[in-house]
């Protein structure tokens, strides 16, 4: 681990650590032990129309790590260079008027690979949002068969949101747990061969693919997974510096009931949230 010294933004963890309850890190599992000292390969998948926090929110916590840790990332799209997040024209259905959104904003992430190009990976994330819909319509399968193609070599295959249905196209959920958007739910039980769609998760692992609910729940899955790689410290005090409380629970997911999916469990309260992470009462 790094020595936190002259970096500003993390200045508060030591004045954190000696006036907070903060719970003593549990012992390394040996895989976080061996992680502690080895270089991640990680690759996140862009294309037109991805959803900003589907990137951004996973990102951030995994930017946050490799300050502590050796990675390696690549961006990875059909064409290398700047991937708008505004969705391209697609129609909602097939049957529905094409959509034109090009008086949305256009948040733009520079792709520093193509699907070619691309490094050998560890770790691969595929996000979802509207643009995969334009792609389907198009016929284009290139992020499935990316995601096909390397899943021998992968470690680990992470997918937020609607990125679970790329996940299902490319057929790696065959046989497997899955979670995706619950606001997209209908949508999603249409693809994937055997697969079993949970609908009250937050986020489903099932070997080494790990998928997450809708956007911000990238987050919460990106906590739980980067806790197995990596242990409860820094990432704790990391996680309370960007001031973000994740989601623990997997199996509680409020929005299941929110968007009343089919076999919702419902015997939480929807308030009963969570607080920061590393804390008892
Ligand atoms: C990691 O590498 C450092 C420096 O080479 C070494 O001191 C430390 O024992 C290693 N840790 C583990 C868990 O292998
Ligand atoms: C991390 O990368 C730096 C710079 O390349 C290197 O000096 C260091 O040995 C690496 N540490 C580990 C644990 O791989
Ligand atoms: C996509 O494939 C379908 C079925 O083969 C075809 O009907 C459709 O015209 C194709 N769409 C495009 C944009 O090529
Ligand atoms: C579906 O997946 C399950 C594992 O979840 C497996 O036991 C079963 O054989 C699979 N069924 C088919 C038809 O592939
Ligand atoms: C529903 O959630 C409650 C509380 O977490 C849990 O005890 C129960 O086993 C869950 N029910 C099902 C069917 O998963």
């Amino acid at each position: 681990m790094k020595d936190l010294n002259g970096v500003l933004w993390l200045q508060a963890v030591s004045s954190l650590l000696a006036a907070s309850q903060l719970v003593v890190a549990q012992p390394q599992t040996n895989t976080q032990k061996a992680n502690a000292n080895r270089t991640l390969s990680v690759g996140y998948i862009l294309f037109p129309g991805f959803e900003p926090l589907d990137v951004f929110g996973p990102l951030e916590m995994i930017f946050g790590m490799s300050y502590y840790y050796n990675m390696t990332l690549a961006t990875i799209a059909e064409t290398p260079g700047p991937i708008p997040a505004r969705p391209p024209l697609h129609r909602m259905a097939p049957d529905m008027p094409p959509m034109d959104l090009s008086y949305m904003i256009n948040p733009q992430v520079v792709a520093t690979h193509s699907f070619e190009t691309a490094p050998k990976l560890d770790i691969l994330l595929v996000p979802g949002g509207t643009g995969n819909v334009a792609l389907e319509q198009n016929n284009n399968t290139k992020v499935e068969d990316f995601v096909r193609a390397r899943f021998p070599e992968l470690e680990y295959l992470l997918s937020v949101c609607t990125g679970a249905i790329t996940l299902a196209k490319s057929g790696v959920l065959e046989g497997r747990r899955a979670t995706s958007n619950k606001a997209a739910w209908a949508q999603t039980q249409t693809h994937g061969k055997n697969v079993t769609w949970v609908p009250s998760a937050r986020w489903v692992v099932d070997g080494k693919v790990w998928t997450s609910s809708g956007v911000a729940a990238g987050m919460d899955m990106a906590y739980a997974f980067l806790k197995e790689l990596y242990g409860d410290h820094p990432l704790d005090t990391y996680m309370n510096n960007v001031e973000y409380a994740p989601h623990t629970d997997a199996t509680w997911d409020p929005f299941s009931v929110v968007h009343n999916v089919p076999g919702a469990n419902k015997t939480h309260s929807l308030l009963d949230c969570v607080g920061p992470v590393g804390y008892s009462e």
